[in-house]
Parts: structure tokens; sequence; C-alpha cells
């Protein structure tokens, strides 16, 4: 029998995919986000797969009017709100964020469209195990502008990068990037859309990748292994 939650939903045991199949072992993926959540909606989506063998089991918010909690809800996601504002200082707020991922088991952080930088403790808690997505081909136009800049320097070539969070802003070893042209009459929300369109394809597969321990990083190259060298 399936085990119902008290609003009378199905739980599904973690080795059980939504089809009810068993799956070896499952993944687990935390999600932070500050906003729209249109990436975290693309993992949701590329979770909810037969067979996906990941599962987003934690979305946490720096703010609560954040879009994604809304959507991580709709997916039966846990949530967890941990604002700054109730923290005397950054590390606090970091050390609060740590404790409530790690709470989690994850086996793959996920910042998706999180705007807040992550201090030391926070990265050192899931080495090597924080992705991060980045509208911008790094290293240009690394921050929270990414996208503006880009159009205003008239650079004719921008794009995405999904890379690996070390203790330096957007920095660490790149997994992924995808080139998007600038087209004339682009505006900051357009080219930051089809960006977006690129990120919604590549953040899903890094995650995927990194979960299934896919990825061997040698200094700041990271590189895909194939299954059959995952266990060697
Ligand atoms: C993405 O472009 C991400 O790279 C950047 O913020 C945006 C978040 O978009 N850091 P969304 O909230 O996933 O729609």
């Amino acid at each position: 029998m399936p085990e119902r939650a008290p609003d009378g939903s199905i739980r599904r045991a973690e080795n059980q995919s939504r089809t009810g199949e068993a799956v070896a072992d499952v993944k687990r993926v935390v999600v932070l986000v500050s906003g729209h959540g249109s990436n975290l909606q693309a993992l949701l989506d590329a979770a909810a797969e037969p067979a996906s063998g990941m599962a987003v089991v934690l979305v946490l918010a720096d703010r609560p009017g954040a879009h994604g909690l809304e959507r991580a809800r709709r997916a039966r996601v846990d949530t967890a709100v941990v604002r700054p504002a109730d923290h005397p200082d950054r590390r606090s707020f970091d050390l609060a964020l740590r404790d409530l991922v790690a709470a989690a088991r994850p086996d793959v952080v996920c910042l998706a469209g999180f705007m807040r930088i992550l201090g030391p403790e926070f990265v050192r808690a899931f080495p090597g195990r924080v992705l991060n997505t980045h509208p911008s081909l790094l290293p240009a136009f690394r921050g929270a502008h990414a996208v503006r800049e880009a159009l205003a320097y008239g650079v004719k070539v921008t794009g995405c990068t999904v890379h690996l969070v070390d203790e330096e802003v957007d920095h660490g070893p790149v997994l992924f990037q995808s080139a998007v042209p600038v087209e004339p009459g682009d505006d900051e929300d357009r080219l930051h859309e089809r960006i977006k369109q690129e990120e919604h394809r590549l953040l899903p597969l890094a995650v995927r990748l990194l979960a299934e321990g896919r990825v061997r990083v040698e200094g700041r190259r990271a590189q895909l292994v194939t299954a059959e060298e995952v266990s060697r």
C-alpha cells in the first residue's frame, strides 16, 4: 500500500520512481533559488521523467516570495526559506543554510538562480557537489548583471555556463557552456530568455552526470567519464 501524506497525497518511498517501479539508487538533489525558478522547473521536469534516477528532495529559497517555492510545492517537494535578515551575520546565514541542506543528504546541490554568495563553510561542506548556472560564457561577465553587461559591452555572442562552485564567485571548473548569439533588437529580457533555454537543457544534464559520479575534476578542468569508468 502506498503511504499517504496528511493532505491525502501519495508519498513515494525514496527508492521508488513516480511510476512506482523500484529504483536502485535515486540521487538526491537539493536546489537553491531566489526568484522565478524556471531552471528549477527544468530540474523538476527532468527528475519526473521515468528512470531519471534523481529526485529533487528539497528546494530552499532566501526569500519567501520566490516563485520557485510555488513550483516546488506544486511538485510536492519539501521547501524551506532561510532569510539573511533573520541572521546576525553572513556566516550564521551560511551555517543555517548548510545545516538544512546537509540534513537533506544531497548527492548534488544545485544553485538555480540563487542570488547570494555562499561562504566557505557552505561550499566546504559539499566538496565537488555544488553546481551553479550562470548566464554568460565565463569568465566573461561574472556577477549579478551578466546579461545586461554583455549587451552593454556589445558582444555578438554570449551564452551560459554550468560550473562547479568553489569559494570564488562564478569561478569553479566548467562543466558545460553554450553560446547564444546576440540578435539585433535584443533587450535584456529577450536575450536572457534565449540564454535560459540553453540553461534548461544543460543544467539537468549536468546535475544527473554529477550525481552519477561521471564528473572528474583535475585543477580547473572538469571531464566527463563513461559509466564504466565510474566504478574504477
Ligand atoms: C538564470 O539565468 C541563472 O543563470 C541566473 O539567474 C537566472 C535564474 O532564472 N543566475 P530562473 O529563476 O531559473 O528562471
